[in-house]
């Protein structure tokens, strides 16, 4: 039996931001200038991929037309191969790694398989796209506790659902990612766990980046608004009073840039 061959380099879990290239970290923009290797997914902006070096080896690890993603065991395969081949990795992830991107998943694999990692936390989308409407995802007036949620509750049936009438007594304000699909029955769940269907409620499509578009409505009318208007995937959910605190005119022009949209 032949030995496994050592990592010689290090991953770097990087975060990509929410789309605009401005919003890249300092940190993640030496290191994708830097790498030898770059893994990245559908959610990572394209002008972020010319920065990395014409000798660096790319590995593309999202959804392609009609496939499904590459199944994460084979990404983490590909990640620890790297290492021992090359000095300097960054696995790029849309917006920060550590908020529904398996970046715990990956570091914790690549850990227990010898290879050096490092987080470095990015912009995240559930942030930045309701900025660039004008939306704070807190406010003084708006009360004091908001939470991060998924609403793909199938990405994992090992876990148990949301409670999202459990959420509707304890969050003031909500920000919800993948959200879409289920949106019907978020918002049902939502007011039977007592918010009023005119609970201020907000959606923004493609935030930060060109296509950018926004929808600003009631909880008890959302899903039939996301519906007529065919809002689509990459979209954050905001549900709370405190979209009532929007100040449109403090919201940057999305960037002129394009970020390949998972199908
Ligand atoms: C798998 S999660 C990854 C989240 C990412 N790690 C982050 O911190 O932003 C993908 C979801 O993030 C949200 N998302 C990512 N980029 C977005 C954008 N530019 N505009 C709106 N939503 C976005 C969408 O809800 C999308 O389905």
């Amino acid at each position: 039996m032949t030995d496994k061959p050592a990592a010689i380099g290090k991953v770097y879990l990087v975060g990509a931001g929410p789309g605009d290239p401005e919003l890249l970290t300092l940190k993640a923009h030496r290191l994708l200038r830097q790498c030898d290797a770059l893994v990245y997914d559908s959610l990572v902006p394209k002008a972020l991929l010319d920065l990395v070096p014409e000798r660096c080896e790319r590995h593309f690890v999202g959804k392609r037309r009609g496939h499904h993603s590459v199944p994460q065991p084979s990404t983490n395969a590909v990640l620890v191969e790297l290492a021992t081949r090359h000095r300097l990795i960054v696995r790029l992830k849309g917006g920060d790694p550590f908020l529904f991107g398996r970046g715990g998943e990956e570091a914790a694999h690549l850990v227990n398989h010898g290879v050096a990692v490092e987080v470095v936390p990015g912009v995240t989308a559930g942030i930045a796209a309701p900025a660039y409407a004008g939306i704070p995802v807190t406010h003084r007036r708006a009360g004091s506790s908001v939470t991060f949620v998924t609403g793909h509750e199938e990405i994992d049936k090992r876990r148990p659902g949301v409670d999202w009438q459990g959420l509707a007594r304890s969050s003031d304000g909500l920000v919800i990612y993948m959200g879409l699909h289920n949106l019907r029955r978020i918002c049902d769940e939502l007011m039977a766990g007592g918010l009023a269907a005119q609970t201020p409620a907000a959606v923004v499509q493609q935030g930060t980046v060109r296509g950018q578009r926004q929808l600003v409505s009631e909880l008890g009318t959302l899903a039939d608004q996301v519906e007529a208007q065919a809002f689509a995937s990459p979209s954050i959910v905001v549900i709370g009073t405190v979209v009532n605190e929007r100040v449109e005119s403090c919201a940057p022009e999305p960037a002129d840039a394009e970020m390949p949209i998972p199908f």
